[in-house]
């Protein structure tokens, strides 16, 4: 048997300036990956290298810098298809965020597919962006939207689910990892479920993206969204990969520069995809980011990571267990390195409070999933998320603190 090389933790952490400095003169305890990562130095260089000494315009200039912009953003769309197993990288849409692309498939939804009486289905564990976009496509067109529930431990019914998909089901819009519960869903079993109903599936992969490698030839899924800054990319880049046909029969969700094959007075031809969902001067230096971003995670072993993230998250769910008073949300397995918990009596604005004072950053408050917290009965969550930069020493200073945490305020 071939044992793997043990992930070398601290070779990584090394490609993190951040990850060496101090905030209120204590080293720096990053546990709120979830809600953004840090970003390793060769993408803030790339990002530098750009703005310092390639900065220019795409798809307009006929000058050197332009066409080796040009061809740094348009390969950059070539990678990402590679990244998450896409041949055609047409469907490849640059966007703000997976926020902004989700905005784009419920557009489409809107002007080419929603009836009144017709079904969209979400799950009860959605972020905001994957709720709000549906609610508002479904008070345009008289939709309905339909909720799947959760289990006690933090997944999905599954039964409940397929109970609700019907012949006015139009889409099956789900989360891929949970962002406040950490836990993984059996995506190719509900895709599965839904195709053989004839429903497309969009799936939100904000949070699976970052902890493990995604193959859409294999999910076989019809929508795909993510974030660049949950990938060690910078902020305002975003991706939206859909099935062709898709992306072919949905109209422009913005209008104006570089979308247009031809302006007249009389009418506007468009571009075909992906020129049609990228009006304006596109995030260049986001979409050159990303590209370190993903060399970055290319080159790196993600299998280790990924085991390494899931020993972090065993570790630190062991012995947070074990703090009286503190009682996790969310325990479903397959998780990923996630942890989202409440301690009886404290706010968790106390708890992140708290932790800050020690240099320890997680999040407090309701992740964008009020509905989830809801069903929970919390109205907060103090949620530590764990990277694979993210060491024992971390774990460690985590539990200490909220063992502190405890004693002070009982
Ligand atoms: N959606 C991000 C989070 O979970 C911001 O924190």
């Amino acid at each position: 048997m071939i044992v793997p090389a043990p992930f070398d933790v601290e070779s990584v952490r090394s490609d993190f300036p951040i990850l060496a400095s101090t905030v209120h003169g204590k080293p720096l305890t990053y546990l709120d990956s979830a809600a953004t990562s840090q970003k390793p130095q060769s993408v803030v260089s790339a990002i530098e290298k750009y703005y310092a000494l390639e900065n220019a315009n795409i798809h307009r200039g006929l000058h050197y810098l332009s066409e080796k912009a040009t061809d740094a953003y348009e390969s950059t769309r070539v990678q990402v298809a590679d990244f998450i197993g896409v041949s055609d990288s047409d469907t490849i849409i640059f966007t703000r965020g997976a926020t902004e692309s989700i905005n784009i498939i419920a557009h489409g939804f809107v002007e080419s597919v929603l009836q009144k009486g017709d079904e969209i289905l979400i799950s009860h564990m959605e972020h905001h962006a994957n709720i709000v976009p549906w609610q508002i496509a479904c008070e345009k067109t008289g939709a309905i939207l339909k909720v799947s529930p959760v289990n006690e431990d933090g997944s999905l019914d599954l039964v409940a689910m397929e109970q609700l998909i019907n012949e006015r089901t139009k889409l099956l819009a789900i989360v891929h990892v949970s962002n406040s519960l950490g836990t993984v869903n059996p995506v190719e079993a509900i895709i599965k479920i839904a195709h053989a109903n004839a429903v497309p599936v969009l799936l939100d992969g904000s949070q699976s993206v970052p902890h493990q490698t995604v193959d859409i030839s294999k999910i076989g899924c019809d929508f795909f969204v993510f974030s660049g800054h949950k990938i060690l990319g910078p902020t305002g880049i975003g991706v939206l990969w859909a099935k062709r046909e898709w992306l072919e029969q949905f109209p422009p969700y913005q209008s104006g520069g570089d979308m247009i094959e031809r302006v007249d007075f009389d009418g506007t031809t468009y571009k075909a995809i992906p020129g049609k969902f990228e009006a304006g001067t596109p995030h260049i230096a986001g979409v050159i980011g990303l590209s370190a971003a993903i060399r970055y995670l290319n080159d790196m072993d993600r299998l280790g990571a990924y085991r390494h993230e899931q020993e972090l998250l065993s570790l630190a769910t062991e012995q947070l267990q074990d703090i009286n008073g503190l009682r996790i949300i969310g325990t479903a397995s397959p998780k990923a390195s996630v942890i989202s918990f409440v301690f009886d009596g404290i706010h968790a604005h106390d708890i992140g409070t708290f932790l800050d004072a020690d240099a320890i950053a997680i999040r407090s408050g309701h992740h964008c999933t009020q509905p989830l917290l809801k069903r929970f009965g919390v109205p907060a969550t103090a949620r530590a998320s764990f990277a694979f930069y993210n060491n024992e020493d971390d774990v460690d200073r985590l539990v200490k603190a909220l063992k502190k945490l405890k004693k002070f305020f009982t």
